[in-house]
């Protein structure tokens, strides 16, 4: 089936669908060994293996590149966390154009302008986007999907810069109307009391994705009770390997040695096999001379 279409019925079915952060080719292909059906590529997460901040100073291109490592690496359907479309309508739809060649299954943008800042950084002074310049835009990336299956989420920032139940309704309406696919309602609270307000009115008009970074401690029973269609777990790759490289990376410095790490880290050979050198092999076999050593210098 094609990436598209499995993203559109992880997202429309009935059930609750989960797709999970990553950040390069290698946590993609983590998260689909994993078992998860889909994949976040969080621009948090990055902008920050990049070693930049979330605020659009990586290009758009850089972020496309990115991409196509994630792609290439697995078989599973990408969501990529657009920002705010990276400019205006017409930066929106060349994305979507680049995004196609790419098999991303789809693309969720934001309510805020250019040059974004993180929903956790400062929300309440956030500038939100204008609504009928954001339709524009929704409907410039529908009319511009050459496959019927790729995915516009419209990420609604209301709740996030402090502006409400009705703001936060009255702008997913819109971009209901002006053609998203689903809705993506963001929060920042600790407790889901706004998500929960929200799915009470919004009646399920369309898909609802969540992120519940914040409201972690809410049981995921409840996001089923409310109806929500997918939630994203949005960071915790990049998350846990920060934790990971700053704990070994310490302790072979004081250490001056790798006895005591060895044990605690993937092998080279899982390695290896994360970079599918067995294919690498069989193909040798295939194509490669007789006589001619592969790539492992055998003969
Ligand atoms: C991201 O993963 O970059 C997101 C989700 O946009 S959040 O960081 O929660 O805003
Ligand atoms: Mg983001």
């Amino acid at each position: 089936m094609k990436k598209t279409k499995e993203l559109r019925n992880l997202i429309e079915s009935e059930k609750l669908g989960f797709i999970m952060e990553a950040h390069n080719g290698l946590s993609a292909k983590i998260v689909e060994e994993a078992g998860f059906k889909g994949i976040w590529a969080s621009g948090l997460s990055i902008s920050a293996a990049m070693g930049v901040r979330d605020n659009n100073e990586a290009s758009w291109t850089q972020v496309l590149d990115v991409l196509e490592f994630m792609s290439d690496a697995t078989s599973i359907p990408i969501l990529l966390d657009g920002d705010t479309g990276y400019g205006n309508f017409n930066n929106a739809r060349r994305l979507v154009k680049k995004l196609e060649q790419r098999d991303i299954a789809g693309v969720c943008i934001e309510d805020k302008q250019f040059p974004k800042m993180n929903s956790f950084i400062s929300g309440q002074l956030q500038p939100m986007a204008d609504i009928e310049e954001f339709c524009g835009k929704i409907k410039a990336m529908k009319d511009t999907q050459t496959d019927d299956d790729f995915m516009v989420v419209a990420r609604v920032e209301a709740f996030i810069t402090g502006r409400g139940l009705g703001e936060a309704l009255r702008r997913a309406e819109a971009y209901r109307k002006a053609g998203a696919d689903a809705v993506l309602i963001h929060s920042k609270r600790p407790d889901i009391m706004e998500i929960e307000a929200f799915m009470k009115e919004w009646a399920g008009r369309l898909p609802v994705v969540i992120v519940p970074t914040k409201y972690y401690l809410t049981p995921t029973a409840k996001f089923r009770e409310l109806g929500i269609s997918l939630v994203i777990w949005a960071n915790h790759n990049l998350r846990s390997s920060i934790k990971v490289m700053e704990q070994v990376s310490r302790k072979i410095y004081q250490d001056e040695s790798l006895v005591h790490i060895e044990k605690d880290i993937a092998s080279i050979e899982e390695v290896f096999r994360l970079q599918g050198a067995e294919e690498l092999k069989a193909a040798e076999q295939k194509y490669l001379p007789a006589s001619s050593p592969g790539s492992n210098g055998e003969m």
